[in-house]
């Protein structure tokens, strides 16, 4: 194979393009393919990158309203020009896929654009969108194809009034009453930029609780600070159907265990009840590369699939559907392709909620703990103690820490407050080393920070915080 690839990657994701560079880094020949006009995956174009723009200028928004007057600022009542946010939100993505487009230049990578398939270990097909084809040979093929959203039978989503995420970030107008099916992340991140911008939101949840997966005591906490923001939420229900024909949706909700249901109104119905694996179009059928019983393309532990040669990371394998894990199984990848250790601490990935306030988490929640039967002392302190938090009137919710009873190891963190999507770090580079709370609480933090709080939930696990 005296011309081929020394590896391709099947999509540009937070997952495909990391890996591609850091292959190439690597001193591998390397080619990606990319069926989408620009690069970056669902990340970049229509995920991460402008929901976080959306968030920031709706926050923004939300507090010239709001906040400014109580620190003595007079703006008068802020007008909302929702082409001008978008605008915002589009320029954001430009500047984010350009700047993959450009990495991959500064690399010598190769791009093709088209859907790539592989018949077999060794070899990829590019379908171009007007159906020519290029055939490349490669030593190693990374499969890294994202995910998509799951839909609900019988609800057909159009993107324009039964809408995914997607839809979501395109509204043209603030609609009257938006329905959320589904209290996870798309949900209370969507539900809160349509909030701030002057929806009413209702949140529908098949659960008895929001942000399934995260802490509990951070998920009842987090749900009655949404609540004072205006979010309704209708836990334990699920939504049956949907009726278009009237010029406001009709949606038909049922207590999950079954009952009576309930028809609610609605302008905007956004499902957001999870994303599944895509591997649509690869044809890994011909290739014969196994998924798993959710549709996930199955892998040894170590992103190799059972056909030699083929490998896959993010969202189309198993673990959280995270850019960040995306990106770190990218490098991992590609470091084993060139003969070293690549490896992923799958116990230290935080998880972010871009909402106001933040909510952060790292390594294991106390309802893990508990079933696990693991010993633990858990330390708690509120953002109401915290001089910086009063100072700029962030004063809502909590650090704690999570440690076990026996070595003061931290099993885990999780904040919710300003900034914890930031201060989360400090605990995830703690935990890579295996230090203690005694560690943290010990390791000198300025003053005044949001993440004294963090400190202060160190020295509670040991019930010696000095500000409470
Ligand atoms: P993807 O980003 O999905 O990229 C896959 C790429 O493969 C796409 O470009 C696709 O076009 C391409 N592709 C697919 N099939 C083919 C083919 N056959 N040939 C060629 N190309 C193909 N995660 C976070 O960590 N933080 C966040 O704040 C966050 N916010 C999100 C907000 C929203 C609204 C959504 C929907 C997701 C968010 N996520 C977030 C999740 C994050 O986007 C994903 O975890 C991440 O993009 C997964 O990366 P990936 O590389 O595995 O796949
Ligand atoms: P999710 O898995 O976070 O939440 C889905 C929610 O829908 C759950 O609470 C679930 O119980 C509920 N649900 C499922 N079926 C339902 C039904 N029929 N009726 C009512 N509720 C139902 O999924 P979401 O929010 O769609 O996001 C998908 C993924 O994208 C996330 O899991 C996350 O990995 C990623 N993401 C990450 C973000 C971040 O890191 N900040 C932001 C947005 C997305």
């Amino acid at each position: 194979m005296a011309d081929a690839y020394d590896l391709i990657v099947i999509g540009t994701g937070p997952g495909g393009y990391v890996c591609a560079i850091r292959a190439a880094q690597l001193g591998m020949r390397v080619a990606v393919v990319e069926k989408w006009e620009t690069f970056g995956g669902t990340c970049l174009n229509i995920g991460c990158i402008p929901s976080k723009a959306m968030l920031h200028a709706s926050d923004l928004f939300d507090e010239a309203g709001h906040a400014f007057s109580s620190m003595g600022i007079k703006v008068g009542e802020p007008e909302l020009d929702l082409a001008g946010m978008m605008g915002h939100k589009d320029e954001t993505v430009e500047a984010n896929v350009k700047g993959v487009a450009f990495l991959f230049k500064k690399n010598k990578i190769d791009t093709y654009h088209g859907t790539g398939s592989v018949p077999a270990a060794g070899s990829v097909v590019v379908t171009a969108a007007d159906g020519t084809t290029t055939d490349l040979k490669t030593r190693n093929i990374v499969i890294a194809t994202g995910s998509d959203s799951a839909t609900l039978p019988g609800i057909e989503v159009d993107e324009k009034r039964i809408v995914t995420s997607t839809g979501a970030l395109e509204l043209e107008s603030v609609p009257e009453k938006l329905l959320v099916i589904g209290a996870g992340v798309i949900g209370l991140e969507l539900g809160s930029v349509w909030n701030r911008l002057g929806s009413d939101v209702l949140v529908v949840e098949f659960l008895d609780r929001i942000l399934p997966g995260m802490d509990a005591d951070v998920g009842k906490n987090f749900q009655r600070m949404l609540k004072k923001q205006g979010l309704e939420f209708k836990l334990s229900s699920k939504v049956t159907g949907i009726d278009t024909s009237k010029k406001r949706l009709s949606v038909s909700v049922e207590p999950a265990a079954g009952g009576e249901a309930e028809t609610i109104e609605a302008d905007i119905v956004l499902v957001s009840i999870g994303r599944k694996p895509f591997t649509e179009g690869l044809g890994l059928d011909q290739a014969g590369v196994e998924l798993d019983e959710r549709g996930r393309i199955r892998t040894d532990g170590h992103f190799k699939t059972n056909v030699d040669g083929i490998y896959a990371i993010g969202d189309v394998i198993d673990g959280p559907m995270l850019a960040h894990k995306a990106e770190d199984e990218g490098v991992a990848i590609a470091e084993i392709l060139a003969g070293q250790a690549g490896h992923v601490n799958y116990g230290v990935i935080p998880n972010v909620v871009y909402t106001m306030p933040e909510v952060a988490s790292v390594g294991q929640t106390e309802e893990e703990l508990k079933a696990a039967g693991v010993d633990y002392r858990a330390g708690k302190f509120p953002f109401s103690a915290n001089g910086r938090a009063r100072a700029m009137r962030q004063t809502d919710g909590f650090v704690k820490v999570l440690a076990d009873a026996a070595t003061d190891r931290v099993l885990g963190v999780h904040i919710v407050g300003f900034g914890a999507g930031d201060m989360i770090h400090e605990a995830a580079v703690l935990m890579e080393f295996g230090g203690s709370a005694e560690d943290l609480g010990r390791t000198c933090h300025a003053h005044p920070t949001m993440s004294e709080a963090v400190k202060e939930a160190a020295l509670a696990v040991d019930k010696r915080p000095i500000h409470i």
